[in-house]
């Protein structure tokens, strides 16, 4: 079968790619000129484990091409669409690359006698596909919708560092459907794949586009419900979050992922979505979402939170040198977008500390923002060099490797583990004279 991907970023290009291994023909479109050249070379333009080696076996076989013509997918039975879906300044979703693609596809289906079946991936609010993508492919390729043009929404639920894992093991694939004859294909098309190892449900394009919202939402909401507590933990005496996070776990009706507690969180998805869930409901539906506005208060402060530990032990900032360390905004990937390590970041240049960093993947991603105004360094231990501060903001393996002797190479080291990846090295760090702190663990100062 001959595939259509629409926008090679992180979804587009794994599941292209994971569609291209199964044998199926995949035209992978991007505006973007150079990223179509460089993966036309063999080469990802971000870091994710596998996906080059998968992308050079599709290339060999010739089973993936990467192009900026649309034309290229004219006769595509399916093609999906993964373009990005940013928040505009109001948070509400910016639907202007969903738009262009699909007027783009629209353009290029013009003509054609063949049945297609266009699928959403991309996150998008309530509506958007049947109301926006729908109307617009029909409309400029003068085919009716139905009959000789099929839609479905199947949101992506993927994690950048294991995207290539999660895409051939989802344990769900959900199908939002404009008809029966869409949704079956769809559904014929990922059984073919995953069989009965995976959960399906079908359901109406809105609701598909509802439950992508509320997964993220309700995670993210776990996390500042957790981030809450381990605040709350700081200040009673013997009190830790891990141990309450662990006794919570055990209540059958309570899953204890995503209930670590840290510096909150970041990344493409989790901010922006919640950002468009709240603009939406309040102004498409006219409803204050009160929950989801406190997850994203908290999870704000959260970040800053290390910075007042810090301030409790140095007092002023001002000239003083502060280690961070890890930058992406979550390990095993390059990606900054929203990252913790930018808030923290601000926030220090503001109170003029001297900022040392290391990350093992996303330095150069790092510097391209911040340029001279830090002190970018190639490991963990030259980072720490005679430091006075560190604040440990991505849970990289590396770090967890780290031994508390190794902190004794700072002027006079206070550690702030943002992600409690030390703490089982408490009565050392203790024993050796270290100031160290962590979230949720109560710390008399
Ligand atoms: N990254 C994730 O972990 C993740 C997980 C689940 C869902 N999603 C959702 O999937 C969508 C894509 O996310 P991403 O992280 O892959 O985005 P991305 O920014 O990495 O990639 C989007 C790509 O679309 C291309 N593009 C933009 N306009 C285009 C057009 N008109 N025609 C062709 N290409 C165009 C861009 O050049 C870019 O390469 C978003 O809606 C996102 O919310 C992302």
């Amino acid at each position: 079968m001959k595939v259509g991907i629409v926008g090679l970023g992180y979804v587009g290009l794994t599941t292209g790619l994971v569609i291209a291994s199964k044998g199926h023909e995949v035209i992978g479109i991007d505006i973007d000129d150079k990223k179509v050249k460089m993966l036309n070379a063999g080469r990802i333009p971000f870091y994710e484990p596998g996906l080059e080696e998968l992308l050079r076996k599709a290339l060999d076989s010739k089973l993936f091409i990467a192009t900026t013509n649309y034309d290229a997918i004219r006769d595509a039975e399916i093609i999906f669409i993964s373009v990005g879906t940013p928040s505009r300044d109001d948070g509400s979703i910016d639907l202007s690359f969903i738009e262009s693609s699909s007027t783009m596809i629209g353009k290029a289906l013009k003509g054609s006698s063949d049945y297609h079946l266009i699928v959403v991936k991309s996150t998008v609010t309530p509506g958007t596909t049947r109301n926006i993508v729908g109307r617009i492919i029909a409309k400029v390729s003068g085919k009716k919708l139905g009959d000789e043009l099929g839609l479905c929404m199947n949101p992506e639920f993927l994690r950048e560092g294991s995207a290539l894992y999660d895409t051939l093991n989802p344990d769900k694939v959900i199908i939002g459907e404009l008809d029966e004859k869409s949704g079956e294909k769809l559904y014929e098309f990922w059984y073919e794949f995953y069989r009965d190892d995976t959960e399906y449900l079908r359901t109406t394009l809105e609701n598909a586009e509802l439950i992508k919202y509320a997964i993220n939402s309700f995670l993210a909401t776990k996390i500042s419900y957790i981030n809450m507590l381990a605040n709350i933990c700081e200040k009673i005496p013997n009190c830790d979050i891990g141990v309450i996070a662990r006794g919570m776990g055990l209540d059958k009706r309570i899953n204890p992922a995503f209930f670590g507690a840290g510096l909150g969180f970041g990344g493409s998805c989790f901010p922006k979505d919640l950002r468009a869930l709240i603009a939406f409901s309040k102004q498409s539906i006219n409803y204050d979402p009160l929950i989801l506005e406190a997850t994203l208060k908290i999870n704000e402060k959260q970040a800053l939170h290390a910075i007042e530990i810090m301030k409790r032990e140095l007092n002023d900032l001002h000239g003083r040198e502060i280690t961070i360390l890890g930058l992406s905004y979550k390990p095993n990937t390059d990606d900054i977008r929203e990252a913790v390590s930018i808030r923290i970041i601000n926030e220090l240049l503001r109170l003029g500390a001297k900022i040392r960093v290391y990350d093992p993947k996303a330095m150069k991603n790092i510097k391209r923002i911040y340029g001279d105004s830090l002190i970018y360094h190639n490991s963990a231990y030259d980072a720490l060099d005679k430091s006075e501060a560190v604040i440990i903001v991505t849970e990289w393996n590396e770090f967890r490797k780290l031994k508390p002797k190794d902190f004794l190479r700072m002027k006079k080291p206070v550690v702030i583990d943002g992600r409690r990846i030390l703490l089982d090295k408490l009565e050392e760090f203790r024993r050796l004279g270290i100031k160290y702190y962590t979230i949720g663990h109560y710390f008399e100062l």
